[in-house]
């Protein structure tokens, strides 16, 4: 089957968080299963772009509202990721260093969408599906079933992979003009709530929806910022298919990125060492249970509770563990949680930054990775954490609890609480603070996580299955 992934982010070329891992590594699953996927994004100025040899391979136009726009289409010369990576070039408007976060986004991914189906409509056959990946593609279902320009393709099945509902990409009704001259007698397809919200467009107008794990899935029924009552009208095109994870980057086996590989038969010296290595680093004593904590630092990861919760755990247990934090997001928790490293020096620390290499080596020097998280579509980390031995405390949501057991139930082997709350967090910690004593319990934990199959060889599979189903 050819397969075109379209996505705002994707890595190595351009990463912000979960979503670009997924785009990263599923379509190199998918080729693995005899399939021929395909990635294509935005041309970010990023390293990965100067690092690498680009071919042009489509050059066209069209306009948008009163603009007119030149595209390009650059194809990554040697096939580096094993799968074709696509990047669309609209001058000054996608070749900027950041992914997200300008004043023009919405005319900058509008654009982006219309370049890429103006390019598939000139193609000489036919792709058998089309995965949008979130909002920021959300519109394609659209333009492919409405926009007149597109009609020639307009049978081509066309699914959307919801990473975040929390995020919809809404705009003002102003700029339907934006999109290509479309049969206005469908303008309630584009509508939710007096907007245009491009995430419920598209799931009006996709073949089939997906989410990213089926915890998430169920959740989205009950809690959607606003579209449960679309989610369980479309209900029947609606399902969830887990993320894996990529065993060729993720493997303590061979990262380079860490001081000393490991497997599941020498985890414990090869922790070690890698724990020693980053304690030196940030002046921690290795004797000491190692708390981390990696992401983005927004609400819906519960960021928020962080200082509070390592304030109190300090005024309970002081000289007791050690807590890293490495991420970035809102200024005011970036402040507080900045402030905190003068407080308990050789015990806490942070860093308030994306930094891939440093986050393999947290993974696979921690003892327990913290993810209170309000909103858990599927969770990554969490994956990693395991693959490394490093125990997972988390919340039961989404992903999370599709993903991590409690070791005190039968063969559990992480740590789960309820609320997204300080005393929850407390309690876990608490939790994981008598799990570290009880070395053989703590070792059986850690062999069982990393016996867990989270690959992406089945969840591949899965999507396959669902773009069969609509052929
Ligand atoms: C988003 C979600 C995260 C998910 C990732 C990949 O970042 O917040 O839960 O794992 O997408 O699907």
């Amino acid at each position: 089957m050819e397969i075109i992934h379209v996505s705002a982010e994707c890595y190595p070329m351009a990463k912000t968080g979960g979503l670009a891992d997924v785009v990263g590594a599923l379509p190199k699953y998918q080729n693995k299963l005899g399939h021929f996927a395909k990635v294509v994004m935005p041309m970010h100025r990023t390293k990965f772009l100067y690092d690498n040899e680009w071919e042009v391979v489509h050059k066209g136009s069209f306009s948008m509202g009163t603009f007119y726009y030149d595209f390009t289409i650059i194809k990554e010369k040697t096939n580096k990721l094993d799968f074709d990576l696509y990047c669309v070039d609209i001058n000054g408007m996608l070749d900027r260093e950041r992914v997200y976060g300008y004043d023009d986004d919405t005319e900058r991914f509008t654009a982006f969408q219309i370049a890429v189906l103006e390019w598939v409509s000139r193609w000489e056959h036919r792709p058998d599906v089309i995965n949008c990946h979130d909002h920021h593609t959300a519109l394609i279902p659209f333009m492919l079933h409405y926009c007149y320009s597109y009609n020639h393709i307009s049978t081509i099945p066309v699914t959307l992979t919801i990473h975040n509902a929390q995020y919809q990409g809404w705009m003002g009704w102003n700029k339907g003009t934006y999109l290509p001259a479309w049969d206005s007698w469908r303008w309630g397809m584009l509508e939710w709530d007096h907007t245009i919200n491009p995430l419920a467009c598209g799931i009006k107008c996709a073949d089939k929806v997906n989410t990213v794990s089926p915890g998430y899935m169920d959740e989205l029924m009950r809690e959607a910022n606003g579209l449960e009552a679309l989610f369980n009208y479309e209900r029947g095109k609606c399902s969830g298919i887990l993320n894996g994870i990529d065993y060729a980057v993720w493997n303590p086996g061979t990262d380079t990125y860490i001081l000393d590989n490991f497997t599941e038969k020498d985890y414990d010296a090869g922790k070690l060492l890698n724990k020693k290595q980053l304690c030196r680093e940030f002046g921690f004593d290795a004797e000491l249970p190692l708390f981390i904590f990696i992401g983005r630092l927004v609400g819906e990861k519960a960021a928020d509770l962080l200082p509070e919760a390592i304030i109190r755990m300090y005024a309970e247990a002081k000289d007791q563990f050690s807590f890293l934090i490495l991420g970035s997001g809102e200024p005011a928790v970036e402040q507080e949680l900045t402030a905190l490293n003068n407080r308990w020096v050789g015990y806490y620390n942070s860093r308030m930054e994306y930094n891939e290499k440093l986050s393999h080596q947290m993974y696979a020097g921690a003892d327990f990775l913290l993810m209170p998280s309000r909103v858990e579509p599927c969770g990554l980390n969490q994956m990693y954490a395991m693959r490394y031995g490093t125990v997972p405390i988390v919340r039961r949501t989404g992903g999370l609890s599709d993903t991590v057991k409690d070791y005190g139930e039968q063969n559990g082997y992480g740590i789960c609480f309820n609320n997204a709350s300080v005393d929850d967090i407390l309690h876990s910690m608490r939790r994981a603070l008598e799990l570290y004593h009880d070395t053989k319990k703590l070792n059986e934990v850690r062999l069982a996580m990393m016996q867990i199959k989270n690959s992406w060889e089945v969840s591949a599979q899965r999507y396959i299955d669902l773009y069969s189903s609509i052929q």
